[in-house]
């Protein structure tokens, strides 16, 4: 979704402020824009790539200061006028703005009664013309700042370049903002990532906070104008570096990880001779895990279907109840929390603003809550202060991949302990830890021969639209295989319990009708073959993920892909492998931009 970068000190900053836009392209965006402070505020902004911006950037725009955006259009069209920086009608003023102002209809009005011509239809737009307002009523650029945010309802990363002063004005108010703190110079950005090449010295900024970045160093405070309690952390370099190797796409990249990164998530966290999990980042004692009421699990999109395999492994081994919960939803259900309840927080980036609110929520009433999350450091990590990090190491295609397997592992690992506090046998907790440990080098076996997957991608990438189905463990993983189709391909997917089938979709089969349906072995495996003669009976074509050697389910199908056969309970970081593959390829097929979808973004920032 939207980035920030911004830069002052002694280097020239276009240049650093382009390439810190490249490394937040991944985040997804549809246009882009710079700004630069020498004696006056140059601007140019575009429509598309980061390239198409450098083509177009004038030769002279040199200054030491600077703010560049990516933009992922929610207020008004992809326009070069709805690109930021937006500026104030007289240019002393120029803003990039993260969020969503909610009364922005209202401040439009306003300003435009006030005599204020607006250039783009976009909310952010209202902050370069109420900061400047508030500068020529005499106010500090700080104060400015601070005094628009006042008249503002909503959300904001922000950065402000003034002019006459040499300095960038940042605020931060549920969307994120890191600063990163140099020799001589200061950097800002909307991910830690990009600040990385540049220095390790970071601070986050928390809701509420303002921060004034000059060559010199950084003040911060808090809007309301008391101190701020920001500090100075230090982040891992390496996090950053995620180089495409020889690989076409990042996508594919990181499905070929999944060995790698699972061994990371897993190792050390499981104690084999007890048939138990670690979790020490939970915090959490054996007697506390028993009197666990009940527990929810919160995500969204990939990081749901990895709640919902999640889910069932809790209530299979532990037999607490367990519920998965879509995290735009939550909050806005007046959910009950109870103080007896553990909630888990699970997102890849951590910054998804949907589970951010819903985290915030449950705190507010007074519930417990953890993070399952990759990013470290990120917002929700830090709201939650204590969860799991998956160790996936950095995701950049948009499509999620690696990062499933590792949430479904690490909530494996978590059904592991809170089972062993609880119901679970040291004997069926032996068996599980054995089956987690021996599934990256499953994943590995898979990988280096994954099936006739291109058989399957003839079979989907001309169909209008493509059945998932799957029962138990299999049910989110035919979720999570029609959202990666979907997302990469635009092929239009559904995925249902395949029991749930006859009672609607399959009015859509008709001769060819491509089914793709997992299938392990386990207890739910001869219902499954069942809904597939049902599908069969009507023409449709089907695609079945199976166990290795299980040969009579195999014969069931127009194209047949053996996983290696594991622990049902884990299946799905068996099941999953071939989907994702499967939803890459037809994305190549078709001519995608696979590793940045359209309209997609990898962080979504706003609600
Ligand atoms: C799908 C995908 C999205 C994310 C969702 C949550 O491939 O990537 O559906 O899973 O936006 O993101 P995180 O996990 O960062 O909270």
């Amino acid at each position: 979704m939207c980035g920030i970068f911004g830069y002052i000190g002694n280097q020239q900053a276009t240049n650093l402020l382009i390439n810190g836009l490249r490394r937040l392209e991944y985040r997804g965006y549809d246009s882009s824009g710079i700004a630069i402070l020498n004696s006056k505020i140059s601007h140019t902004k575009c429509i598309g790539r980061v390239a198409n911006l450098e083509s177009v950037l004038p030769e002279n725009m040199d200054g030491n200061c600077g703010i560049a955006h990516t933009r992922w259009a929610t207020h008004g069209g992809v326009t070069k006028e709805n690109a930021h920086p937006h500026l104030s009608e007289d240019g002393t003023v120029a803003i990039i703005h993260n969020g969503i102002i909610e009364n922005s209809r209202a401040l439009r009005n306003w300003l435009i009664a006030e005599g204020v011509t607006l250039q783009s239809e976009t909310d952010s737009e209202v902050l370069a013309h109420l900061i400047h307002r508030a500068r020529c009523d005499g106010l500090s650029p700080l104060d400015s700042v601070r005094r628009a945010l006042r008249q503002t309802r909503g959300t904001w990363g922000l950065c402000a370049l003034f002019e006459d002063e040499q300095m960038i004005v940042c605020a931060r108010n549920g969307s994120p903002l890191v600063i990163g703190v140099g020799d001589g110079e200061s950097f800002v950005a909307s991910d830690p990532h990009a600040l990385t090449p540049h220095t390790q010295r970071v601070i986050f900024l928390e809701d509420g906070d303002l921060a004034v970045l000059t060559a010199g160093g950084v003040q911060t405070s808090r809007l309301d104008g008391d101190s701020s309690d920001a500090t100075v952390t230090t982040i891992d370099q390496s996090w950053g570096v995620a180089d495409i190797g020889d690989f076409p796409h990042f996508m594919l990249k990181e499905i070929h990880e999944q060995p790698e990164s699972l061994r990371q998530c897993i190792s050390g966290r499981t104690v084999l001779s007890e048939g138990n999990g670690k979790l020490g980042g939970l915090d959490l004692s054996a007697k506390k895990l028993l009197e666990i009421s009940h527990i929810r699990l919160i995500g969204c999109g990939t990081a749901l279907h990895a709640c919902q395999v999640g889910r069932l492994a809790i209530e299979h081994m532990a037999r607490v109840p367990t519920q998965s919960h879509v995290a735009s939803e939550f909050r806005y259900n007046n959910p009950v929390i109870s103080p007896a309840a553990l909630y888990l927080a699970v997102s890849q980036s951590g910054e998804t603003a949907d589970t951010l609110s819903a985290v915030k929520e449950i705190q507010l009433k007074g519930g417990t809550v953890m993070g399952v999350i990759n990013v470290v450091g990120s917002s929700i990590a830090r709201q939650c202060g204590r969860g799991v990090y998956i160790h996936s190491g950095p995701e950049q295609a948009v499509a999620s991949t690696k990062a499933f397997s590792n949430m479904v592992a690490s909530l494996t690992i978590f059904s592991l302990q809170i089972g062993r506090a609880r119901s679970l046998s040291k004997r069926d907790g032996k068996q599980v830890v054995k089956a987690l440990n021996a599934i990256p080098n499953q994943v590995e076996k898979y990988l280096e021969d994954s099936g006739p997957i291109m058989e399957a991608v003839q079979a989907v990438k001309d169909a209008p639209h493509v059945l998932f189905l799957g029962r138990g463990a299999s049910a989110p993983v035919a979720r999570e295989g029609a959202l990666k189709l979907m997302e990469v391909a635009y092929i239009p997917c559904l995925a249902y319990p395949a029991g749930e089938m006859k009672h609607g979709p399959i009015a859509l089969l008709e001769e060819g009708s491509p089914v793709v349906v997992i299938c392990p072995n386990d207890k739910f495996r001869a219902k499954t073959l069942s809904n597939v003669q049902e599908c069969k009976a009507r023409g449709a074509k089907i695609i079945l993920i199976h166990d290795e050697g299980d040969d009579e389910a195999a014969i069931e199908a127009d194209i047949a892909i053996a996983v290696p056969a594991t622990h049902s309970v884990i299946s799905p970081l068996l099941t999953v492998v071939p989907l994702q593959l499967l939803a890459y390829h037809v994305a190549v097929e078709l001519g995608r931009d696979v590793d940045k979808p359209r309209n997609l973004a990898k962080s979504v920032t706003v609600e």
